[in-house]
């Protein structure tokens, strides 16, 4: 795993978003799982300018959604696909049979799940996964103390994440269990990168970074990962204490 570490907010996003072109212009049908949230907003904006600027062509990848809140319908403003389909589907004209994302409102969920290791598996493994971590070091729905062999799930969720979550939502939304691709897909993907944002990730980055590897905190697996790349903001790297190796 590697660590990279930037002056704030903008240059993280840049960069990030840079990787992300960059992967493409390498591999132009790549499978790509894309987290939804805060942390990645701004690199996405930033891969709208540099998709624009330099022209680059998205038809051949796919796109799989990390996650979804359980029972919220995918035109709800807080829902994940709500997310990336205005922050990167829609500007970026990528066309619905390259969009994978999960049906929340299915009443067979472990048939959906099974759905979506199967698409997976058939298009030959994710190749770049691009994930956040929550307050509590969470990836996607992956919760503290989920296995790391768990493909996609059904999870409950914790109670950080349940009030958390509030905040993508304009009025208080009942978030009891999500749907999620698996630490394993983290640990299989060809690349992985993980970023966070601001002092309020410090203490969960800095368990996950510096303290043993552990399903308590499920963002640490990605220290198991050959090819993960971990990318922060000088206030989400402020609990480190031996983390400025890896500052660009
Ligand atoms: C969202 C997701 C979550 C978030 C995490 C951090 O698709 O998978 O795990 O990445 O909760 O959220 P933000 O970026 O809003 O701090």
């Amino acid at each position: 795993m590697q660590l990279k570490i930037f002056a704030d907010y903008h240059s993280l996003s840049e960069q990030c978003a840079r990787e992300i072109a960059s992967f493409v212009r390498q591999k132009p049908d790549a499978v790509l799982c894309l987290a939804a949230g805060d942390t990645p907003r701004l690199a996405y904006t930033c891969l709208r300018r540099i998709a624009g600027n330099e022209n680059m062509n998205f038809a051949k990848c796919s796109f799989i959604a990390l996650d979804e809140w359980v029972g919220i319908p995918p035109e709800s403003e807080g829902s994940c696909y709500f997310f990336l389909r205005e922050n990167l589907f829609k500007p970026l004209a990528i066309a619905p049979p390259q969009i994978h994302v999960f049906n929340a409102l299915s009443p067979d969920l472990s048939s959906e799940c099974e759905r979506m290791d199967k698409l997976i598996r058939e298009k030959g493994g994710i190749d770049l996964m691009l994930v956040g971590v929550g307050m509590n070091g969470h990836i996607g729905f992956n919760e503290p103390g989920t296995p790391e062999d768990r493909y996609t799930h059904v999870a409950e969720l914790d109670d950080t994440t349940q009030n958390v979550g509030q905040k993508y939502f304009k009025k208080r939304t009942k978030l009891r269990f999500g749907i999620t691709l698996g630490l394993r897909h983290l640990l299989e993907s060809r690349k992985a990168i993980l970023i966070a944002s601001g002092r309020k990730k410090a203490d969960v980055v800095r368990l996950a970074l510096e303290d043993p590897v552990t399903t308590k905190v499920p963002a640490s697996v990605i220290r198991k990962h050959s090819h993960g790349l971990v990318m922060l903001d000088e206030e989400a790297a402020s609990a480190l204490n031996n983390g400025r190796a890896g500052t660009p």
